[in-house]
């Protein structure tokens, strides 16, 4: 297959180009480095072109998707990082991501594979877990606000889709939420702090297999990747102590729950066991070793948050 993969440097994308090179598939990525890092494709492979471009760039991702006629196009590439940056959240995720709707549909590009932040359905949701038909209240940021644009370009332009809604993906290449934070805090010998708040964390090389599945053909319209469990922030923190090997357990500052904190976000994933078949998640152990692994020879990147902090802290 022909997939052009957008972010394809960045966490998700690039383990989804992974396994699609590994078994020959033709890729087409395209990247702006702004949270994404070049190492994380290979320097060369005959299967892969990468561009170095912007999403919002109209005539360049017309000649691309024209000239290149993927059969799928995975679309990960977004803006998150500055909060307070809402031009840059306008730029890549609704002009990027409507060029990119309008582009396939002109260029028959037969499938569109899209991530969504569990933020469109607010910060606190009226029902747990939240089922899909929770309605969507993406006011709680520009980047909620600005995926759900392009998430309701999608629905409205006809496209054969699969959106997933995505709670914490995280893993090797994960430069944003709180575990690069804990690992660059802790490494450095700083306090972290935790929240009250339980999350649900899967890994990215999980979500990379079922966006490959989603790309051959399984599955239509929205779904929970989320493993239905969540964890306490603190059971986090504990896993990245423990593949630290830290000898004297730096205990964190417990905070309460900020009034717009969501005491948990579970998202029902019944759906996606329906068409996707049964997840053998990866367990949190693991991941989190795999992302220390990474951090310890790479780096952290930026440790970025989407959310603003009222206080200009992190969580
Ligand atoms: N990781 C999560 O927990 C999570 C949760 C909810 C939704 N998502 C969504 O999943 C997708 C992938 O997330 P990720 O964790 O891989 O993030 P990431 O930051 O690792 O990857 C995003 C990639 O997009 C690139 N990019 C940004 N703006 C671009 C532009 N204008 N043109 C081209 N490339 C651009 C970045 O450089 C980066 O390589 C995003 O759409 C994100 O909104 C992720």
């Amino acid at each position: 297959m022909k997939i052009f993969i957008t972010g394809g440097c960045g966490q998700i994308g690039s383990h989804i180009a992974e396994i699609l090179l590994a078994r020959g598939d033709e890729v087409m990525a395209i990247d702006n480095f702004e949270t994404g890092r070049r190492e994380h494709l290979p320097e060369r492979h005959d299967n892969l072109t990468l561009i170095t471009g912007s999403i919002a760039d109209k005539p360049l991702v017309d000649k691309l998707i024209g000239e290149f006629r993927p059969d799928v196009l995975i679309h990960t590439a977004a803006s998150y990082k500055d909060p307070d940056n809402w031009y840059e959240d306008n730029l890549t995720n609704c002009v990027g991501g409507g060029n990119l709707v309008q582009a396939a549909k002109e260029f028959g590009v037969g499938r569109f594979i899209y991530y969504q932040t569990a933020l469109c359905y607010g910060t606190n949701p009226s029902e747990s877990p939240v089922t899909l038909n929770h309605p969507k209240n993406p006011g709680n940021s520009s980047y909620s606000i600005s995926k759900t644009a392009a998430e309701d370009y999608l629905e409205l332009s006809g496209i054969d889709f699969v959106t997933f809604r995505l709670a914490n993906v995280v893993g090797p290449r994960n430069v944003s939420g709180p575990l690069p934070i804990f690992y660059s805090r802790l490494k450095s010998g700083k306090k972290c702090f935790v929240t009250e708040a339980r999350r649900d964390f899967v890994f990215v090389g999980d979500l990379a297999k079922a966006s490959v599945a989603a790309a051959d053909g399984t599955g239509s319209g929205a779904y929970h990747f989320s493993s239905g469990t969540d964890i306490a922030i603190l059971e986090l923190y504990d896993a990245v102590v423990n593949a630290l090997k830290i000898n004297e357990y730096p205990a964190p500052d417990v905070h309460p729950l900020g009034e717009d904190d969501a005491a948990s976000i579970l998202l029902d994933p019944s759906r996606t066991y329906q068409d996707f078949g049964k997840i053998d998640f990866t367990p949190l152990e693991t991941f989190v070793a795999l992302a220390v692994e990474y951090y310890n020879e790479h780096g952290t990147l930026g440790e970025y948050t989407h959310l603003k902090l009222k206080d200009g802290k992190e969580t």
